[in-house]
């Protein structure tokens, strides 16, 4: 799918180590069909040469205001006039005050308040620099200002120190490109239950056992669905997420409770999507008062749970029913199997040993099975994209 084609992107590169990754960048964005035009601040070209960009970009990469070379044009209105939307990554904090306050004192800061396109920008910087009240304050004006922001996350930082500040995986912010452009209705009058997150089962008052599911695969698709038009019921076990707006949350607990929330909507839905991390075991009895330490240790009698998938598979008659399979060995066999034993119409392969695929990322890699066809596996996608990949298979049965 080349969701940029044709159209022109300006990538602003600013001076932070992270300048390595907008190479990465660059090129998700011609993977998906984008033409690209480089911008630098002259810090940036100390990190990463300019000519790494030409080379890539097959374009002169536009650093200076006023080139010597004596450029008749005013260099940074025809940049800004050319491009159908702006990114900005990295973006340090001194670009994103100055993008605040309305500050032009180089090529890219002239280039980006002459523009007159959607804006993305990425910011990438030390923790205790992104925590700052003056560098949230100038974040929350470029929000309100209907700036896109893709927010950076937690990991190691340059300085050594970890913490939140680490530029977004270059799939997160290429996906976000994409998703600026997006204006899609495709799912109106569609009603789709997507169950997700984990689950949990009590051995206790205060214990209970669980999986490492974070839900953001789930609610990846609730909000893509959202965006396309959909109505959307999420039943969602505990998690730190936040819902998108509009979807209806049914939060639950326990597998049982999962079971009885998704069993009373899939009735009048069009489509499940089951991403939940559904235990398969739970202890079979939960004690009424806190169990006491014991220096023989304690032995838990695990049962089954029910596999409720299987039931609504089987009853499923017009909806469609997606199910995720997740694997540490065998991945295809398996979900293979897993589809035909849970009448389902698309299987979703997780390789839990694979980089980037699995709990708590903001990525997926995955393979689309369905009963006819051969396999599709996918890149290393945002989980976001993956999620349109999913709705987009949906939206081809019910075009017929
Ligand atoms: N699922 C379910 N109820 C269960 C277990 C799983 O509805 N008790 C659903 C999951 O939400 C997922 C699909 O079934 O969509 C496959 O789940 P997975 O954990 O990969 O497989 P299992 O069927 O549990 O098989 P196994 O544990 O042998 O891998």
């Amino acid at each position: 799918m080349m969701p940029l084609r044709g159209k022109r992107i300006l990538l602003g590169v600013s001076g932070s180590v992270a300048a390595y990754k907008a190479v990465e960048i660059l090129r998700g964005l011609q993977r998906r069909g984008a033409d690209v035009q480089v911008a630098m601040t002259e810090v940036a070209t100390k990190f990463v040469s300019t000519l790494t960009f030409e080379a890539l970009s097959h374009r002169k990469v536009h650093t200076e205001l006023f080139p010597e070379s004596g450029d008749p044009d005013v260099v940074h209105v025809r940049v800004a006039d050319w491009p159908d939307l702006m990114v900005v990554a990295p973006a340090t904090a001194n670009l994103i005050g100055k993008l605040a306050n309305g500050l032009a004192d180089d090529l890219l800061t002239c280039t980006l308040l002459a523009g007159d396109c959607p804006l993305v920008v990425a910011p990438a910087m030390e923790s205790s620099m992104y925590g700052h009240p003056a560098v949230q304050k100038n974040l929350q004006h470029l929000r309100g200002r209907g700036v896109h922001l893709v927010d950076p996350e937690e990991g190691d930082l340059a300085s050594g120190h970890s913490g939140i500040g680490r530029l977004a995986d270059p799939e997160i912010i290429v996906t976000a490109v994409a998703d600026a452009f997006k204006t899609s209705d495709d799912f109106t009058g569609k009603r789709i239950v997507i169950t997700a997150g984990r689950t949990e089962e009590d051995i206790d008052p205060v214990r209970f056992i669980t999986n490492r599911s974070t839900g953001k695969m789930g609610y990846a698709v609730a909000e893509r669905a959202m965006r396309r038009g959909a109505e959307v019921i999420l039943v969602s076990g505990p998690t730190n997420l936040d819902a998108p707006v509009g979807a209806k949350v049914i939060p639950v607990r326990t597998v049982s409770e999962m079971q009885k929330a998704t069993g009373e909507v899939f009735d009048k839905a069009d489509a499940l999507i089951m991403t939940a991390a559904v235990l398969d075991f739970r202890p079979e009895t939960v004690a009424p008062q806190k169990i006491k330490k014991s220096a023989d240790g304690l032995s838990l009698n695990l049962i089954a749970n029910h596999d409720f998938l299987v039931d609504l598979g089987a009853e499923k008659r017009q909806r469609i029913v997606v199910g995720f399979a997740m694997e540490t060995e065998n991945g295809l066999a398996n979900a293979r199997r897993k589809l035909k034993e849970k009448h389902l119409d698309l299987i979703v392969l997780n390789d839990l040993t694979v980089a980037g695929a699995g709990f708590g990322v903001d990525t997926n890699v995955v393979t689309l099975l369905e009963s006819e066809g051969e396999p599709i596996s996918l890149p290393k996608l945002s989980k976001l994209e993956v999620a349109d990949r999913i709705l987009d298979r949906l939206e081809s049965y019910w075009a017929g």
